[in-house]
């Protein structure tokens, strides 16, 4: 999943100058998560290989005992999995979602969805966020960004998990994402108390999560108090945001620049969020994401407190190349985070947790 050495600049937006500001953002994120230039951190790590799972020799059970399936949120998932939010909305995300979505049908992990403000924005077309008909019995989250609440309410929230057929929904923090392009949201005052009256009106289950750097600990209990059903920390070591956006554009890269290691581990905002959500007694699913690049990260965070595991880019090739690919890619997650559990010794979701680690 990682990007080869080559350098960005260059990569010029696809975008042409009637398109819609949003969709042009969308295709360019698209394919520059797809090409080969490096959107890592520089030298920021998850913190995950330095966590140690207690490799059993003798697990005690069967590997055909194991069974990792969980309930959530009306929908059982054959392992606690997210394919997280990515695209939608520019045509060639429609193949991308679909692929996606067949995968997590085969394999009964969640789905999130990109952000669906194109599609409020009627910018969209809206055919790239339906999946449903592939993925009937699939946890299956829209997506929207946390700073457009200014502008949409709840009732738009809930027009756009309506049009996504979706289980949930996701809104995301991406302040400097924002911060580093120009013209980018940075309206950020205020949002805590807007994401607590889309908690409180809409039907199902909000979700706050960032898009890769990471949360303070004091943000997983303000959005706790806010009501959320769920946190998706997505810590610093995956995908860098920041320089995404400066490979679209010059100015931003001058700014992303000094954001190449900026953020919390997921290792250890995964754990913080963990002690926060416990300390505060809340029912918040804690979802552990960024820069998990196999099953085995997976364990690992949810050995540290995750409720759910997220994977975002490192499905994303498999997603672009087709079912098939999807398919085997999400399968072979699936696979590794059961082997892991089982040579940890673990029987059911219930026994992942601390004990399980060095
Ligand atoms: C191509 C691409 C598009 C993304 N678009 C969205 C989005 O629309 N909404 C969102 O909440 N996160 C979005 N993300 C962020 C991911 O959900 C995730 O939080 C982040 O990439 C870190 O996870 P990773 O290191 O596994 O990629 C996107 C990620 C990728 C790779």
């Amino acid at each position: 999943m990682t990007g080869g050495p080559r350098d960005g600049r260059g990569v010029a937006s696809t975008g042409g100058p009637s398109e819609d500001r949003g969709v042009a953002r969308k295709r360019d994120h698209l394919r520059i998560a797809l090409g080969d230039a490096d959107v890592g951190f520089t030298g920021l790590t998850t913190g995950l290989d330095e966590v140690r799972v207690r490799a059993r020799a003798l697990p005690g059970h069967d590997l055909a005992d194991v069974d990792i399936s969980v309930d959530l949120w009306g929908r059982r998932l054959a392992a606690p999995l997210l394919v997280s939010c990515m695209t939608g909305g520019v045509t060639e995300s429609g193949p991308v979602n679909r692929s996606l979505a067949v995968a997590a049908q085969e394999h009964g992990v969640a789905l999130g969805l990109g952000s669906g403000r194109v599609l409020l924005e009627g910018a969209a077309d809206p055919g790239t966020f339906r999946v449903r008909d592939a993925a009937p019995d699939v946890l299956l989250l829209a997506n929207l960004g946390a700073v457009q609440l200014h502008a949409y309410g709840p009732d738009d929230c809930a027009r756009l998990v309506d049009a996504c057929q979706a289980d949930a929904l996701v809104l995301h923090l991406n302040a400097v994402q924002e911060a580093v392009q120009p013209g980018g949201d940075t309206v950020f005052g205020g949002l805590l108390a807007l994401i607590a009256d889309v908690c409180a009106r809409l039907d199902q289950p909000v979700v706050v999560k960032e898009v890769g750097f990471g949360m303070a600990p004091e943000d997983v209990a303000a959005l706790a108090g806010a009501g959320v059903a769920g946190v998706d920390v997505a810590g610093a070591g995956g995908t860098n945001w920041a320089r995404v956006e400066g490979l679209r554009d010059g100015r931003a890269g001058e700014i992303a620049a000094a954001f190449g290691d900026w953020g919390w581990p997921t290792a250890r905002c995964v754990r913080y969020a963990r002690e926060v959500l416990d300390a505060a007694g809340s029912p918040a699913q804690l979802i552990g994401s960024g820069g998990l690049r196999h099953g085995v990260d997976a364990l690992k965070v949810l050995c540290l407190g995750a409720d759910l595991a997220g994977v975002a880019r490192g499905l994303l090739a498999a997603g672009a190349e087709g079912p098939a690919a999807a398919s085997r890619a999400v399968g072979a997650l699936v696979a590794q985070l059961r082997v892991g559990a089982w040579a940890a010794g673990a029987r059911t979701v219930g026994d992942l947790g601390p004990a399980l680690l060095e």
